[in-house]
């Protein structure tokens, strides 16, 4: 990072705590600790573990055969970050006002003020440093330093964590399904205490899962309950550690200033590769920033675990992880950091044994689907015309191991896990497919589907579908006949002949489109248009989202988008479309479309850069890069938006940059900067090379910061970029 960003109070429009939690939250893959006020009760309770859940049975009224019959709710830990501060007579600092909040995005520390008062009126100054270890992800340091202002005598903290259950979780009346449920066979115990730490469980009966977490004081003698003086001294601080025992099940004590190191180590790095700036708004400049730190800090790093679609920052959706994170999350991974992308992937191919029992349960007898939403790889939707009809995922994830695989040629990860799930994926669509005839000819479809679009459902032909599983089908096709000739021996092992990659080919090349003679664009169905358009005119503001005022079979019978469907596949397969058309299908579906989603704006953003209609693509990113920080969808004290997070990266990109791999592999930048910017500039890592892309007005200059020279196109033309040299290539718009 060239400057030290921070992102302060003032910087977010909602003082709402719940919406402060969140926005301030710090996580590492593994933890993730909300901004909770360390002396009042919180909105939302605390610190969330990536991969922790409860079970709880679904009820149905009325169910059906192969109905999920349990959720998975991602558990809550105790506050972590609780103190009691009491004065000399008794009195408790009960109230704090928050006076500013500092979350410093190159070292990923959280600095916090506050003014304490007691009954008596009395007040004490706090302010509270933490951070979260970045390289041991089970530890969490946290400073409290206090100053004397109008009381100045002896002050008593009380470090005992409040195991009481936590607060804020809806039950299970609620209709909004971004919520979360209550849970109610959570134990949490303390199970040893004494003056130097505390440890407590947190077990779920169901999932039979455990955590124990211990808090202890940053010396080996300092108390964790402890009186300090601000008479003698105005100021004096106390802190303490919370960690838990690594995946060896040893317990090595952390130090905070290791804890700040690793941290600060951690995002060094990852800016190194990953930074994305833009000159001339520092207002978007710092949302960007804060996008790529809060999608870095909610991305598990193990294989194990994911990325929920809140991340590790609020208890929405149940933390479960969606097609979110293939469409919208992996590619900065790919492109900046695909050791992670790599681990996203392989948590995927862990999940395969579930995925293969839900594609028998759905009546396939080869093949996998992956589950709509989820923990641990089990399908735990209860309402399946918006989920396990969206087998589009199926593609989605496929389309992610396409695209890793083109920026890493990473061979390995293909024999061992790659290649297997474009197999099943490619089985099941072609097991769940139908051949048919049209005008004649012989097509292969797919009926009773859901695409991306949440309020169209159960319908024929969804278009993004069918190029998602056309795109899977010539990937299985492809990277099969490279296993086989790079690796017969682990292509053998998988069962499948040439014989079945070629049916995978026939299959590609005869699925049928859906187009409008009309308006001379795809159709987002078969039967789309012929439905009447919603009544935009006669909803009133307050309607919106349209799914918390609306029954859904209301909605599905008109033409009203939530979200990007039909040109987000326009985005994602540039060379199928020409600009003409992109133009007509842009207009025509951005009209019906609600952005009901916070997955659509992005993807508008992007198009609208790529069509060169740079105030519309200047308009949805503004907004896109600020969701959180504006709180745009209401309910960000639930959680970060985290596919939009991702989607900021990919409307500067994939949009402004409008970077893209051809068909033959090569990398290829269209750059459109607007005129509210002086510039923009990003990092890239492609097969091996570390790029640097600057777009000011008039100039590209593309900088090989590390690797083998390469060819690159700009503006559709062809360069060599030779080892650190610094080329200005092309102009910019
Ligand atoms: C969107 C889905 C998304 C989910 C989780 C829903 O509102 O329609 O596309 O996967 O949220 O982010």
């Amino acid at each position: 990072m060239t400057k030290d960003i921070k992102l302060r109070l003032k910087d977010v429009s909602s003082s709402n705590p719940g919406n402060l939690e969140a926005v301030f939250s710090l996580g590492n893959g593994h933890f993730g600790v909300r901004a909770t006020n360390p002396i009042e009760s919180s909105a939302v309770e605390g610190t969330l573990v990536n991969g922790f859940f409860e079970y709880s049975p679904i009820t149905y009224g009325e169910a059906a055969a192969y109905y999920p019959k349990r959720n998975e709710t991602i558990v809550s830990l105790p506050n972590l970050r609780k103190i009691r501060v009491f004065d000399d007579g008794h009195g408790e600092f009960t109230h704090s006002k928050l006076v500013d909040m500092q979350l410093d995005l190159s070292n990923g520390k959280l600095v916090e003020e506050y003014e304490l008062s007691n009954d008596k009126k009395q007040t004490i100054k706090m302010n509270v440093t933490s951070a979260i270890d970045q390289r041991e992800v089970h530890f969490y340091g946290i400073e409290y330093a206090f100053e004397a202002e109008t009381y100045k005598g002896d002050i008593y903290i009380d470090k005992n964590f409040v195991l009481e259950e936590a607060k804020g979780e809806t039950g299970d009346d609620i209709d909004d399904p971004r919520k979360t449920r209550e849970l109610k066979s959570i134990k949490r115990e303390v199970v040893a205490t004494d003056d130097l730490s505390q440890t407590i469980a947190i077990s779920t009966a169901e999932s039979k899962q455990r955590i124990e977490i211990t808090a202890y004081g940053f010396n080996d003698e300092s108390h964790l309950s402890t009186k300090l003086s601000l008479a003698d001294e105005p100021k004096v601080s106390y802190g303490f550690i919370v960690g838990e025992k690594n995946e060896k099940g040893d317990f090595a004590k952390e130090d905070f200033a290791t804890i700040k190191e690793n941290s600060a180590s951690f995002w060094h790095d990852t800016w190194q590769n990953g930074e994305v700036s833009i000159a001339g708004n520092d207002e978007l400049n710092l949302a960007l920033h804060y996008n790529i730190f809060q999608l870095n800090q909610a991305t598990g790093r193990d294989g194990k675990t994911n990325i929920a679609a809140k991340g590790l920052t609020g208890p929405g959706y149940e933390g479960h992880t969606f097609w979110d994170t293939e469409m919208y999350m992996i590619p900065y991974f790919i492109y900046t950091n695909p050791e992670i992308a790599k681990k996203l992937l392989v948590y995927r191919y862990n999940t395969l044994d579930f995925a293969r029992t839900r594609a028998r349960e759905l009546g396939v007898n080869q093949g996998a689907l992956f589950a709509w939403r989820s923990i641990n790889g089990e399908e735990t939707s209860a309402y399946y015309p918006a989920s396990t009809a969206a087998y589009h995922l199926d593609g989605d994830i496929a389309y992610a191991i396409g695209n890793y695989y083109q920026a890493t040629h990473d061979m390995e990860f293909l024999k061992d896990y790659g290649f297997e799930m474009l197999l099943e994926t490619a089985r099941f669509f072609r097991e769940f497919g139908t051949w048919a005839k049209k005008d004649g000819k012989t097509v292969f479809e797919f009926h009773t589907v859901t695409g991306p679009d949440e309020y169209t459902a159960m319908v024929d032909n969804n278009y993004f579908t069918n190029r998602m599983a056309q795109n899977n089908f010539n990937l299985a096709y492809k990277l099969g006949l490279v296993l086989m000739e790079k690796n017969p021996e682990a292509f053998g092992k998988l069962g499948v002949s040439i014989e079945e990659l070629e049916v995978f080919k026939d299959i590609a090349e005869k699925i049928y489109f859906p187009f409008n003679d009309e308006y001379q664009i795809n159709a987002q169905d078969d039967t789309f248009f012929s439905k009447a358009i919603w009544p935009f005119d006669e909803t009133p503001k307050d309607k919106y989202p349209l799914l918390l005022h609306y029954h859904p079979l209301n909605i599905y019978r008109y033409q009203v988008n939530k979200q990007a469907d039909t040109v987000l596949a326009d985005l994602l397969f540039p060379e199928t479309i020409d600009d003409d058309q992109l133009s007509r299908e842009f207009d025509y579906y951005e009209k019906i479309t609600t952005h009901d989603s916070s997955l659509s704006r992005s993807i508008f953003s992007a198009l609208a850069a790529r069509m060169g209609d740079m105030k519309k693509a200047y308009s949805y990113f503004s907004d896109t890069v600020r969701m959180d920080l504006t709180d745009l969808q209401g309910n960000t004290e639930d959680g970060l938006h985290l596919a939009n997070l991702g989607g900021s990266w990919l409307s500067v990109v994939q949009g402004f940059a409008g970077m893209q791999v051809t068909s033959a592999g090569e990398l290829k930048i269209i750059p459109h900067l607007p005129i509210e910017w002086d510039g923009f500039e990003f990092r890239i890592v492609f097969n091996g090379r570390l790029l640097n892309i600057n777009i000011i007005d008039g100039k590209t200059t593309i900088k090989l910061v590390d690797g083998q020279p390469m060819n690159i196109i700009v503006d559709n033309k062809s360069y060599k970029l030779e080892k650190a040299t610094l080329e200005i290539l092309s102009k910019g718009e």
